[in-house]
């Protein structure tokens, strides 16, 4: 194991120094775009004014044919178009493909100061990070980037999953995780051909009752890998995000979804299609009432400490944790959306 003083040097001599802390963003929905679409580029300058995070995507969904135009593309959108605070992010191809190296190379060399995250699919273990850290620093240190580009790992295999722990705490450059549950379904073999949400067939069956059909309690099957990814995440100081939902039709199966993840403790999801967008913008925002309770638990209790009733409710040292989850994420959210810091009272 890395002795600690070493585990914050620079990967490559020139290269910037890794983050002790991840940048303080609300990324409540990362919005995934085709880049050798020239339609869906031309939006860009549109969709950053409505999304926490653009994400270029060069990996699945891109056919064979077009992945080199679709690099090129999300290299002149980047170049092109001002993002502000809004976040830049590709998705390269997964390590062992044709593409990854020319991805990597192309990317950094071009945009490194622009882009802020890199998604890395169908991590395995903590080699794979280390791989992309070490190929980073290299390449940083070349172009003369200045902020080290951070590695956002998909959670699509069953050994990334038994790995999980030692992922999130692979690198200083570890940014958070999403769960990638299509790739998932197909690495453990599971009986299933949507992209996340439930199925039918995977509930518990009330008891047996006289008289009356027993009823099948639909449960969440992504349950587990959530819980365990926000662990291993938190418990490293790095963000858990929910991934894609395939089902665009069904908004309401969608907002479901996100909403487990989100009160797991995920802080984001994959947007995919643009009514995806307001899904998890209503998700992933603290409710207002919510907000405003954990305020006064705040003002009830200055110092965090001791104890207070606050309409019958007791609160003590835990809760004000809580409540200052609550109010610190609903202030950054504030920051990029005026309407709801109007509700939330700041
Ligand atoms: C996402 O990449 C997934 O496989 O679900
Ligand atoms: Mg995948």
């Amino acid at each position: 194991m890395k002795s600690p003083a070493d585990f914050y040097k620079p990967l490559a001599i020139g290269a910037p120094m890794p983050l002790r802390e991840l940048p303080v963003k609300a990324e409540r929905m990362i919005h995934f775009f085709p880049p050798q679409n020239a339609k869906m580029a031309a939006k860009v300058p549109d969709m950053v004014k409505q999304v926490d995070v653009l994400l270029g995507n060069l990996e699945d969904a891109i056919p064979a044919d077009a992945k080199e135009a679709a690099r090129k593309g999300f290299i002149e959108v980047a170049q092109r178009v001002d993002f502000g605070d809004t976040g830049l992010w590709t998705r390269i191809n997964c390590l062992n493909s044709p593409w990854v190296l020319d991805d990597i190379t192309e990317i950094v060399a071009t945009i490194g100061n622009k882009l802020d995250v890199m998604m890395l699919p169908k991590v395995e273990g903590p080699w794979d990070i280390h791989y992309l850290d070490q190929l980073l620093a290299q390449l940083e240190a070349r172009h003369g980037v200045t902020k080290p580009i951070l590695i956002h790992a998909i959670l699509e295999t069953a050994q990334g999953v038994k790995n999980v722990e030692a992922i999130a705490g692979a690198s200083p450059r570890m940014h958070g995780m999403s769960l990638g549950p299509a790739d998932l379904a197909a690495s453990r073999r599971m009986k299933t051909t949507r992209v996340g949400g439930g199925h039918p067939f995977y509930g518990v069956l009330e008891d047996k009752k006289e008289g009356r059909e027993r009823t099948l309690f639909q449960q969440d099957l992504w349950h587990y890998t959530v819980a365990k990814m926000v662990d291993a995440c938190v418990s490293s100081g790095i963000k858990a995000f929910y991934g894609p939902f395939g089902d665009f039709s069904d908004e309401a199966a969608c907002e479901a979804q996100f909403r487990n993840a989100f009160l797991l403790g995920c802080v984001g999801a994959w947007s995919l299609y643009p009514t995806q967008i307001d899904i998890a913008k209503r998700v992933f925002s603290p409710d207002v009432n919510e907000v405003k309770f954990a305020k006064r638990i705040l003002e009830a209790m200055p110092d965090g400490t001791g104890a207070a009733m606050i309409d019958g409710k007791m609160q003590d040292d835990a809760t004000w944790k809580q409540a200052k989850v609550m109010v610190d994420l609903a202030r950054l959210i504030a920051t990029k959306d005026p309407a709801l810091k109007e509700r939330y009272g700041f």
